[in-house]
């Protein structure tokens, strides 16, 4: 049986080495006897995917892909241009998008993570009165909410364009999300998301205590974050436990025993959760799921043992 290997972001400006921001990555890889190849990042975004993969030999077998985040309908052509190639990415375009996007994920997570309810929008545009006014309903009308796209929050502009302290208060609803989908602008992935916000556990950060008094400005405003263990999960097994990339230097070991059977429903071979702790003490949540070819590694961790498995599976 072929190994898989695996495919990097090649450097913009030196086409024959990976990207500086996944170079270790790649020497870890080699360093553990594994492979791996290099792609066009800037082609597979402009929708030029056999460019993006002309210099993946062809018959490579099974591959693995790390790097930037790509819109569902981008993987789907670069999956379609290294298939060309007799390739094959091991995550198919449908188990990318379910893990990559929060409507793809919600079934499988539904009671483990914040009760959440998407719109979904064509382009950058925001939705109307009455469709927002609908999602809130379904959301159970009151309390406070953050907001979201299927893939990705605005958490630094968090009072701005992320974070709803009273969703019954709808014309402030509609001026987060209106200044959220303006943000985001070409970038917003699939929809609107509305989730119930929780309380998590939080930290100092390395700045100290939040000057405000720790409100909920600090959840993503670097001050007093919430605490997050980023698990990567490879065939239903938790192959990595480590920090979110945001506090590599908080470590956190969560419980699993829930989610493990959440992630073998979901069904995808090679994902991330985030959990955080709520700050009740009643248990761990799960804040996102993500496609491990795309979630950020921290600096400085061990990812011998991740990558390990990768090119043994
Ligand atoms: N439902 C929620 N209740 C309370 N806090 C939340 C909730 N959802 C998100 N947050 C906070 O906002 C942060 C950003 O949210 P989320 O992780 O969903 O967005 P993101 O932009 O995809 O982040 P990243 O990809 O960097 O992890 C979380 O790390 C958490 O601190
Ligand atoms: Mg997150």
């Amino acid at each position: 049986m072929p190994v898989p290997s695996i495919l990097f972001p090649a450097d913009p400006l030196n086409p024959r080495r990976p990207d500086p921001h996944f170079a270790w990555e790649a020497r870890l890889v080699r360093e553990l006897g594994g492979e791996h190849l290099l792609v066009d990042h800037d082609a597979l975004l402009a929708g030029r995917a056999e460019e993006a993969v002309r210099r993946v030999p062809r018959g490579s077998g099974p591959l693995w892909y790390r790097g930037w985040m790509l819109p569902s309908a981008r993987y789907a052509e670069f999956a379609a241009a290294l298939t060309a190639r007799d390739g094959n990415l091991l995550t198919s375009p449908p188990g990318y998008a379910a893990a990559h996007e929060l409507p793809g994920w919600y079934g499988a997570f539904e009671g483990a993570t914040p009760p959440s309810v998407w719109i979904p929008t064509s382009g950058a545009v925001p939705p109307t009165p009455e469709e927002l006014a609908e999602a809130v309903a379904r959301l159970g009308g009151s309390g406070a909410a953050i907001v979201k796209d299927y893939v990705k929050s605005r958490k630094h502009e968090w009072h701005e364009a992320c974070y709803v302290p009273e969703l019954a208060d709808l014309a402030a609803v509609g001026r987060v999300v209106g200044r959220f989908v303006e943000l985001q602008g070409e970038f917003l992935a699939g929809g609107v998301v509305l989730r119930r916000y929780e309380e998590f556990e939080r930290a100092d950060g390395p700045d100290g205590p939040d000057e405000d008094g720790g409100d909920a400005a600090g959840a993503a405003g670097g001050e007093r974050r919430a605490v997050e263990a980023r698990v990567w999960w490879l065939d239903g097994r938790p192959v990595l436990v480590g920090p979110h990339p945001d506090a590599p230097h908080l470590q956190v070991e969560p419980d699993l025993t829930e989610v493990s059977a959440l992630v073998r429903r979901l069904g995808c071979r090679f994902v991330t959760t985030d959990l955080a702790s709520r700050a009740d003490g009643s248990g761990w949540r799960v804040v996102e799921v993500g496609d491990g070819q795309v979630s950020d590694l921290p600096r400085g961790i061990d990812a011998s043992g991740l990558l390990a498995s990768l090119i043994a599976a």
